[in-house]
């Protein structure tokens, strides 16, 4: 069901990226309106998949990183397909986009300068996919239906690598601009952003 990303990560590089703990009220918003948080999981794999492909235009110039984009911005729209295909399985319409304040903050980290625009960039997309990684896994262990159960450990597994994907690119692309440090400091910021977000029926 789920694709693997082309460029592979190799085991053991990266053991975690440590964020603070969801709390259990999220989940439990998302059991109470599953159709509501179905139709913001699709959303989010359509942005994963615009978002991979915007960095790709931003580097054309750069092979490696070109191609890990071009992967996941495919297996991204596959996940989105996935999302959808399970929502026509229990006849939910998607909704329409909504605002992610929680992604449009984290953007806003961003540092302008040239020399700090693709660490910071490439450590947002890793705290976003690490998040959703532990979120997806959350739904894996709670939700009471078997099968949606199964589709999202494979989502899991799948976001799991992605996140991992973006810290080897960190460290590729950027080794000298003090990667752990502004790691520390996103992560930080993330944890102050997530105590404010209200329980919803969303990943975010
Ligand atoms: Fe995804
Ligand atoms: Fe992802």
């Amino acid at each position: 069901m789920v694709e693997n990303t082309e460029a592979a990560v190799e085991a053991g590089e990266w053991q975690d990226l440590p964020l603070m703990a969801t709390p259990s009220g999220w989940l439990d918003a998302v059991l109470a309106d599953f159709a509501g948080f179905l139709s913001d999981h699709a959303s989010c794999e359509k942005k994963a998949s615009g978002m991979a492909l915007n960095i790709a235009s931003h580097y054309p110039d750069q092979p490696k990183l070109l191609m890990a984009m071009a992967d996941l911005a495919v297996e991204e729209l596959s996940h989105y397909r996935e999302v959808l295909k399970l929502m026509a399985q229990c006849g939910i319409q998607p909704g329409p986009d909504r605002k992610d304040p929680y992604v449009r903050a984290l953007n806003d980290l961003i540092r302008r300068g040239p020399e700090f625009f693709l660490l910071d960039r490439l450590l947002v997309a890793a705290i976003i996919e690490r998040r959703g990684a532990e979120r997806f896994g959350m739904i894996a262990a709670a939700h009471p239906d078997p099968a949606t159960r199964r589709f999202y450990r494979a989502i899991t597994s799948s976001e799991g690598r992605h996140w991992q994907l973006f810290l080897r690119l960190a460290q590729e692309h950027c080794p000298d601009q003090g990667l752990d440090s502004r790691l520390e400091e996103l992560v930080a910021a993330e944890a102050t952003l997530m105590r404010r977000q209200p329980f919803r029926a969303a990943l975010h």
